[in-house]
């Protein structure tokens, strides 16, 4: 099984320190645009790929979803999901999201909030193509991934002046997608960087046809409350893409 970070205590520690571990979906820079966003639950069968804690399970539980399964990597992580954010019709399972199997046509919806950067591209592949079997035709697939500009180069880290103060984002090596180390909560953690091209062209090719897409900027209640969120402004960090299953 592919190694995850999110096992690696330390680094579980920091996660679970972070705004949107502590504070959930309301401390997160794009909920507000994810859920803006979001298709109706009422009676829809759900899955949730690389559900972390479960956030995003439970809110489709509590907005009439009939039934959500949430897969992630880490057993770390769906310890405390099922602990937190568990409620009768939500599932946890531990798999790789690219060895998740679905009969046809059992789902309404399926999404993702930032883990598909976990993936390299074969690997991504794997899962729309699942997706797109398991959908009900008219079905709706919505996912958050870390934007393009933001995995380019790689470190995801600031150019600082010598006393400190951001100077700018470094955007390079845009065209050569792959294997990226990137500077997360201080630790080296392994992402892969994809155009904005090959999601869409993914898509595309998999027979979805894509209904939104969007650059979330934090929520303005949030600029002045989360240390740094004031410097999501300065290039993006996510994107948010929308399809349906024709
Ligand atoms: C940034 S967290 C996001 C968690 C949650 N979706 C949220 O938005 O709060 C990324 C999650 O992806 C999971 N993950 C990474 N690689 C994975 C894989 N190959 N299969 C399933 N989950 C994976 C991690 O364990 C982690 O829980």
């Amino acid at each position: 099984m592919a190694h995850n970070h999110y096992d690696n205590p330390e680094f579980f520690a920091k996660y679970s320190r972070m705004d949107r571990s502590v504070r959930g979906l309301e401390g997160a820079g794009e909920w507000k645009t994810l859920e803006s966003m979001l298709p109706d639950f009422g009676g829809k069968r759900v899955l949730d790929l690389g559900c972390g804690f479960g956030w995003h399970c439970e809110y489709a539980a509590r907005h009439g979803a009939k039934s959500v399964l949430g897969v992630d990597l880490s057993e770390t992580m769906l310890r405390r999901a099922k602990a937190e954010h568990w409620l009768p019709q939500i599932t946890y399972e531990c798999h790789s999201m690219d060895q998740v199997s679905l009969p046809e046509h059992s789902l309404d919806v399926a999404l993702s909030s930032l883990a598909f950067h976990y993936l390299d591209t074969p690997a991504l592949e794997r899962v729309f193509q699942m997706v797109r079997r398991a959908l009900v035709p008219g079905g709706e697939f919505i996912f958050s991934a870390e934007h393009p500009v933001f995995t380019a180069y790689g470190s995801q880290d600031w150019y600082y002046d010598e006393n400190g103060n951001i100077l700018h984002f470094p955007v390079d090596r845009y065209f050569i997608e792959g294997e990226r180390t990137a500077n997360f909560l201080g630790e080296a953690i392994t992402k892969y960087h994809r155009t904005l091209s090959t999601y869409m062209r993914l898509l595309l090719e998999d027979g979805f046809t894509v209904t939104g897409l969007t650059e979330p900027q934090p929520s303005p209640e949030l600029l002045d409350t989360v240390p740094g969120m004031r410097d999501e402004l300065r290039r993006p960090m996510m994107l948010i893409l929308k399809a349906r299953r024709q």
